[in-house]
């Protein structure tokens, strides 16, 4: 990789207690590139070449948590996220962008992170420090339809669950804006196979709400048809309503609108739950349900018992 050559790799970083491998290479300034253990506070995210440095400033460091606001606090799972607008805090996102450079292998912006804002998730502790665990950025004025940059779990807090967190956070966001949203490209290996992940859940999620609202709905209509004073008239406005049912009305318009997510994304993701069906004559697609399938998928995630984002938790209103 171009990029990465041009700079000496730390082999790994100090941050908040842990030692971390690093994957490639960062344009951190000479001085600090030339050291193999790169000394990172975990709160205000500036770093330092030698540990002595490191503790100096670290009792002085005025922060126990991101800068910004805190946008969202679940209380039972001790998890935090903040906006850190990059207009407001250029010095903080431009040392999380050079951070996260250290885990990715494609360009990222790492000076011009004014047009962008970031959402940092953290996990609070005992005496309410709260410590980075990952992030996401965004364009605020995107012209294209894209809700999320870049995206980083650290990697002592990968495969819990958190990618999939800020994932949805992010689609969260874009519903709340009225949107539908999708990551910039190219994402990367980890990136795609998350987002693969994500939508798949995410799908299986919205379909089952469907077919509940469905079943209660079918249950409904058969109690009032069964209910002998029930008029002729009545009956036929029941029978109109009876096509209102919302799975007969399943479209990936609907899908998109619900979940956030863009119709070729849905249609994507459809493909692999194999939920699409090609009408052999008219070859128009047609949304095919395998409840199984669903039940599947959705069951696999649950077992996994990671923490999901609770939309009523959100204290947030869109920028405009
Ligand atoms: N190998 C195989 N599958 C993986 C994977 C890996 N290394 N990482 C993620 N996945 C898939 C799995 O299906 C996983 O679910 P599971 O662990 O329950 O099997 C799912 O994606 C989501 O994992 P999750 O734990 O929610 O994500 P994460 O917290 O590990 O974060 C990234 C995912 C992409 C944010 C993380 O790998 C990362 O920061 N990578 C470096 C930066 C990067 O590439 N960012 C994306 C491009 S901008
Ligand atoms: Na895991």
């Amino acid at each position: 990789d171009q990029d990465s050559s041009i700079y000496k790799k730390i082999d790994c970083i100090h941050f908040g207690g842990f030692e971390i491998d690093t994957w490639y290479a960062a344009p951190y300034p000479e001085e600090y590139n030339k050291h193999k253990v790169l000394h990172i506070c975990e709160y205000c995210l500036r770093y330092f070449s030698s540990s002595f440095v490191m503790k100096r400033h670290s009792l002085k460091c005025p922060l126990n948590h991101p800068p910004g606001n805190e946008i969202y606090r679940d209380v039972n799972n001790r998890l935090a996220v903040f906006e850190v607008d990059g207009r407001k805090n250029v010095l903080y996102c431009q040392n999380l962008c050079l951070l996260s450079k250290l885990f990715l292998n494609s360009k990222t912006l790492y000076f011009d992170v004014q047009p962008f804002v970031f959402y940092i998730l953290t996990e609070i502790d005992s005496q309410n420090n709260y410590h980075f665990v990952g992030y996401f950025s965004k364009e605020k004025l995107s012209s294209t339809n894209y809700n999320l940059s870049c995206i980083l779990t650290l990697p002592i807090y990968q495969r819990n669950g958190y990618g999939n967190f800020l994932i949805d956070f992010s689609y969260l966001l874009s519903r709340m804006e009225f949107r539908v949203g999708t990551p910039e490209k190219p994402l990367s290996n980890f990136g795609l196979l998350s987002y693969r992940s994500y939508w798949k859940t995410a799908l299986a999620y919205r379909i089952k709400q469907i077919m509940i609202d469905s079943e209660i709905f079918t249950k409904t209509y058969q109690i009032l048809k069964e209910n002998k004073q029930i008029t002729e008239n009545n009956f036929k406005v029941l029978e109109n309503y009876k096509y209102q049912n919302p799975l007969l009305k399943l479209t990936i318009q609907d899908l998109s609108n619900t979940s956030g997510m863009t119709p070729s994304d849905v249609i994507y993701t459809l493909e692999n739950l194999n939920g699409l069906m090609k009408d052999p004559i008219t070859g128009k697609y047609a949304i095919k349900i395998n409840i199984s399938k669903i039940n599947g998928v959705i069951n696999k995630y649950e077992q996994k018992g990671y923490v999901r984002v609770d939309p009523d938790l959100l204290l947030w209103k869109p920028l405009i």
